[in-house]
């Protein structure tokens, strides 16, 4: 179902006397004076001298909020609101006025607006007949571009009046939002709807009911995005060719072949000139549902693993947008290798040794260590494009939610793109925290076993979420710098709603590198030739700095080349290869046909809501685990929380 159809204007209009159903005005609380004890001291609330107000208010208006404010000691704090009505006295054009704090003016993290206009327009959505609202833009501060502003205002729009397929509740009617403010920043705008769309689209396909999420699901919707005609989509369903050329993401495939065969599924867009200077690939996590296999996840543990396709949505998610906006200077292509992690009497079991599309062996020491096996064939089928960055995004490691709670874990092999991906997500209000993949994480997945080199789980039972990035970066060549976003912490909401992150940061990330390149977007507006990123003037970028989430975490020089696990054993013919040349091999050129179904008849994108059974998951299940990985000899029984 997505949010509501809301049409966004902007307008100059003053906040106290627009016609609307609310009207939504941000306010900052004056910094308290620092060597005045005597302030501190004060119980009463003095709006007059707490509350910072963006626009002249009229003063029977004025008293009346004043008034009200002691009453409800409204200081402006970060979260509080204060609601007036209408009436006859105060003349207010809309129903309703809700002043927001917004806290101190230097302490505002682009995340904080964005998060509090959705409280406030969510407590303005229960009001009967509400239709139509109108949101003052916040005065723009060193951490809150204009740009910013409004990207995350129509972002908390979309997420307040988001309602899954499956919700019993209709969703709300909005039918127009004003933004009030003296800048038209109509390309911005235009981005910004294209991105909460995307959000939308993510959280669509996560939160579909696992019964009623296949393979199929995402090729379907992959044929839905295809229909533009900006977008090429390519499906493979052959299982023989995904066996021959994918041989570590068919061995994930192997326990569904009867009840859901795997896809790979591409998805490419080209700017119509033909022209790109950059091409990008981006890879995303797409395991329909993971059961952990035969060493099952114990029951509780299995619970939200429904969203373990979230990086594939996130990938068409992305592509979505992409067509929306039409970049004029990138190339982006789409890789989702998709498949359940089930079994029956074929399904790969632990002390197997397998091929990848690489040419290094893989032994596989847990069955429930599935993504990294996909995604390393996925990211080598990227690589044989040649691009000029690969970006994988998946619900990866337990131990990634560990380190870094539900902020997304951002690794890879190479700082400076990892810090362009790491501003543009901040820029958007989304959380990241880097962590570094260093040489101990290359070594955590050698492999023991004579006929392997590496092992899908990390051998030292630590440093699970690096350990895991090293191995799904050890697809691709050392040449090709590569993130990667371990989302495991942030895809879901502690009542295991799908939060759509992650997607917003990637889009934002491409429209920066298309501004660098010169591009100014299709609805006009300045054009940067700088490195200043793709919405309108200003670069959102500069919101990014604050003190607490910009810090990189110590920077460690991670060179890929020198820590990458060496070829070991002369048994392995393919693991003596050089690395780099094995992963450049195109070993798919003799393939069978794929399926070609670009501008394919459209399809229903996903099944219809399931009326019965598709309610929420068992609340209170445990969180989400670390590296699981049992002790060498005896495995210890799973713990539940
Ligand atoms: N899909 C899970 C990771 C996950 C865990 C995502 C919790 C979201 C919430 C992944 O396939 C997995 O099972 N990883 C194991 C790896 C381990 C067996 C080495 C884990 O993290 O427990
Ligand atoms: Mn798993
Ligand atoms: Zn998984």
């Amino acid at each position: 179902m997505g949010s509501a159809k809301t049409r966004f204007v902007f307008s100059t209009e003053k906040a106290t006397a627009i016609k609307a159903d609310g009207v939504i005005i941000p306010v900052f609380k004056k910094p308290a004076p620092k060597t005045d004890s005597k302030a501190k001291d004060k119980k009463d609330v003095d709006p007059t001298t707490t509350i910072i107000w963006p626009i002249t208010l009229d003063k029977a208006l004025k008293d009346e909020i004043e008034a009200i404010a002691v009453e409800e000691k409204f200081d402006g704090s970060k979260g509080k609101t204060l609601t007036i009505r209408q009436s006859s006295a105060n003349k207010l054009g809309a129903r309703r006025l809700v002043i927001l704090g917004l806290g101190e003016a230097d302490q505002l993290q682009a995340r904080h607006w964005e998060t509090n206009a959705l409280k406030a327009l969510s407590g303005l959505l229960g009001l009967k007949d509400f239709k139509s609202a109108a949101i003052l833009l916040p005065q723009t501060t060193e951490n809150l571009s204009a740009e910013a502003a409004v990207s995350l205002a129509v972002d908390a729009v979309f997420q307040a009046t988001y309602k899954s397929m499956e919700s019993k509740e209709p969703n709300p009617g909005l039918q127009q939002v004003t933004l009030l403010s003296e800048q038209k920043l109509e390309n911005t705008l235009k981005q910004a709807q294209a991105l909460a769309h995307a959000r939308s689209l993510v959280k669509d396909l996560v939160n579909h009911p696992s019964n009623l999420k296949n393979t199929d699901t995402l090729v379907n919707h992959a044929k839905t995005i295809g229909k533009s005609s900006a977008i090429k989509v390519n499906v493979q369903s052959n299982s023989a060719w995904i066996e021959k050329n994918m041989p570590c993401f068919f061995t994930v495939a192997k326990g569904s072949l009867a009840s859901d065969p795997p896809k790979f599924i591409t998805l490419h867009y080209a700017p119509k000139s033909g022209k790109a200077k950059k091409k990008i690939a981006i890879v995303g996590k797409s395991v329909i549902f993971d059961t952990g296999g035969y060493q099952v996840k114990p029951g509780d543990y299995m619970v939200t693993m429904k969203g373990d396709m979230t990086g594939g949505a996130v990938a068409l998610a992305t592509m979505q947008a992409i067509a929306e906006l039409q970049p004029q200077h990138l190339e982006i292509t789409a890789y989702l290798a998709a498949t359940p992690n089930k079994i029956d009497s074929d399904a790969m079991i632990p002390d197997s040794i397998v091929d990848t599309t690489c040419g290094k062996k893989v032994e596989i020491r847990h069955t429930d260590a599935e993504g990294r096996l996909t995604l390393i064939d996925a990211v080598a089928k990227a690589a044989e494009t040649k691009p000029a960055e690969i970006i994988t995004i998946a619900t990866l490691t337990g131990a990634a939610s560990v380190a870094v709670g539900s902020y997304i874990a951002l690794m890879g092999s190479n700082e400076a793109l990892r810090d362009r991906i790491a501003t543009a997500g901040r820029s958007q209000g989304e959380q990241l925290q880097t962590l570094d993949v260093t040489e101990d994480d290359y070594d955590n997945i050698k492999s023991k076993l004579d006929g392997a080199d590496i092992i899908n789980t990390s051998q030292r039972k630590n440093r699970g979420a690096q350990s895991a990035a090293a191995f799904v970066m050890s697809g691709a060549p050392d040449d090709i710098p590569m993130a990667h976003l371990d989302i495991a912490g942030a895809d879901m909401t502690p009542d295991e709603k799908a939060t759509g992150v992650s997607v917003k940061t990637i889009i934002q990330y491409l429209l920066n590198e298309e501004a660098s390149l010169g591009g100014g977007g299709k609805t006009g507006s300045s054009k940067s030739a700088s490195t200043s990123p793709a919405v309108d003037t200003k670069p959102v970028a500069k919101v990014a700095t604050t003190k607490v989430t910009t810090k990189p975490v110590a920077k460690a020089a991670t060179t890929k080349v020198a820590t990458k696990p060496v070829a070991k054993a002369a048994t392995t013919k393919a693991a003596t290869k050089p690395v780099a040349k094995a992963a450049a091999k195109p070993a798919t050129k003799k393939a069978a046909p794929s399926a070609k179904v670009a501008k394919a008849p459209a399809t229903v994108p996903l099944k219809s809501p399931a009326k019965k059974g598709a309610g929420s998951p068992a609340k209170g299940s445990p969180k989400k685990p670390s590296d699981r990985q049992p002790p060498k000899t005896k495995p210890a029984p799973k713990k539940k929380k």
